[in-house]
């Protein structure tokens, strides 16, 4: 039902301005927990990740509900985790209109959103109510992290404390973005001693909250790798990767637009810096991947690299509520198939 209706008003959707089409189909988010059905992934997907147990392999990336408004749509439509945000300190406006960009046939999208959101304060009113509305989803909802464009970067770890208070035992675990394109200055984070300085101070005071930090697949293989140990040693609990980059492979460049490249262009980028970032945690901790997923082909190559748990974000714009169904339907299939999950992953 929900899915023969969106391949009814796709067309329509994609004729209007991105963002304008993204604000039309959140009015309508209310219904889709009862318009949805049952699309809770089958037993045999749940992943523990960083202790927490998601529903299946394939979660909501940040960046599409900013302010957790959504979450029990999310739920509904069977994604095996939730993560809301980019939140900052601060509420801001993010970056002037038109700021998000669809590539149509590449299958990939252009975003300048300079992290527009209500703040984490209400992020946290949002979270606080649906959990005494009894509402709270069985899988895990993270909360992703960054800075306050106001805010210099030599604040930034106050600014960051700022929304951890606001936001701890609200979430079931926080992502640290220091990878987003779109604040200036915000990627300068990802280097030793700011990093090592952020994650030091915002990984205790999360307390017993799992911290990931979120890395930019535009970082040299060498930084990566030391993004990674600093992560680590701080007692991070996991890392995703990646976020959007701001190089324009093969046809993209010709959308003259500037901003972060998402969706299928983003693929093999992602794909060669994952590899980088499982190489470099080499089993310590559970890596999310993220970049350019469509397909449960897609889902499990990031599997079968060795990531613990997979996200889309503009996949999931270009093929419909539908997606993480039937991605997760096909997995688990095929898992019944092989004899179990693991039996899968191994191939
Ligand atoms: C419009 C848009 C907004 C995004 N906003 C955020 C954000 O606020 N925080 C973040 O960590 N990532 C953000 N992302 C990045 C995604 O979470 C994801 O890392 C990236 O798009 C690659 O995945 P995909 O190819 O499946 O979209 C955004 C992506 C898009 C397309």
């Amino acid at each position: 039902m929900l899915d023969a209706l969106y391949r009814l008003v796709r067309p329509l959707l994609f004729r209007l301005d991105a963002e304008t089409a993204h604000e039309l189909v959140f009015r309508g988010l209310p219904l889709v927990p009862f318009l949805a059905g049952n699309r809770r992934p089958d037993p045999i997907l749940r992943r523990t990740v960083a202790g927490l147990e998601w529903g299946g392999p394939v979660g909501l990336a940040a960046g599409l509900d900013k302010e957790g408004i959504g979450v029990r749509a999310w739920e509904a439509l069977g994604f095996g985790a939730i993560e809301v945000g980019t939140v900052t300190a601060l509420a801001q406006p993010g970056n002037p209109k038109p700021r998000l960009f669809r590539l149509v046939p590449e299958r990939g999208l252009i975003n300048r959103m300079g992290f527009n959101n209500a703040g984490a304060v209400a992020l946290a009113a949002t979270l606080s109510r649906l959990r005494a509305a009894g509402g709270w989803p069985k899988v895990p909802v993270g909360a992703n992290l960054g800075k306050s464009k106001v805010t210099p970067n030599e604040d930034a770890v106050g600014d960051y404390l700022n929304s951890v208070g606001a936001l701890r035992g609200k979430a079931d675990y926080f992502v640290v973005n220091v990878s987003s394109p779109n604040t200036p200055g915000l990627r300068a984070l990802q280097d030793r001693e700011p990093l090592a300085k952020l994650l030091g101070a915002v990984v205790p005071a999360a307390e017993r909250t799992p911290v990931f930090l979120k890395l930019a697949p535009d970082l040299e293989d060498d930084a990566l790798r030391e993004a990674v140990e600093v992560a680590l040693e701080a007692g991070c609990a996991g890392i995703i990767a990646t976020n959007t980059t701001v190089t324009r492979p093969g046809e993209t460049g010709r959308l003259d637009q500037f901003g972060g490249l998402s969706g299928a262009p983003l693929r093999t980028l992602s794909r060669e810096k994952l590899r980088v970032v499982l190489d470099a945690v080499a089993g310590r901790a559970p890596v999310i991947g993220v970049g350019g997923i469509f397909t449960a082909d897609d889902a499990l190559e990031y599997l079968r690299m060795g990531c613990a748990a997979v996200q889309v974000y503009t996949g999931f714009i270009f093929e419909g509520p539908g997606l993480v169904a039937r991605l997760h339907r096909e997995l688990a299939a095929r898992a019944h198939a092989a004899g179990g999950f693991d039996a899968l992953l191994r191939g």
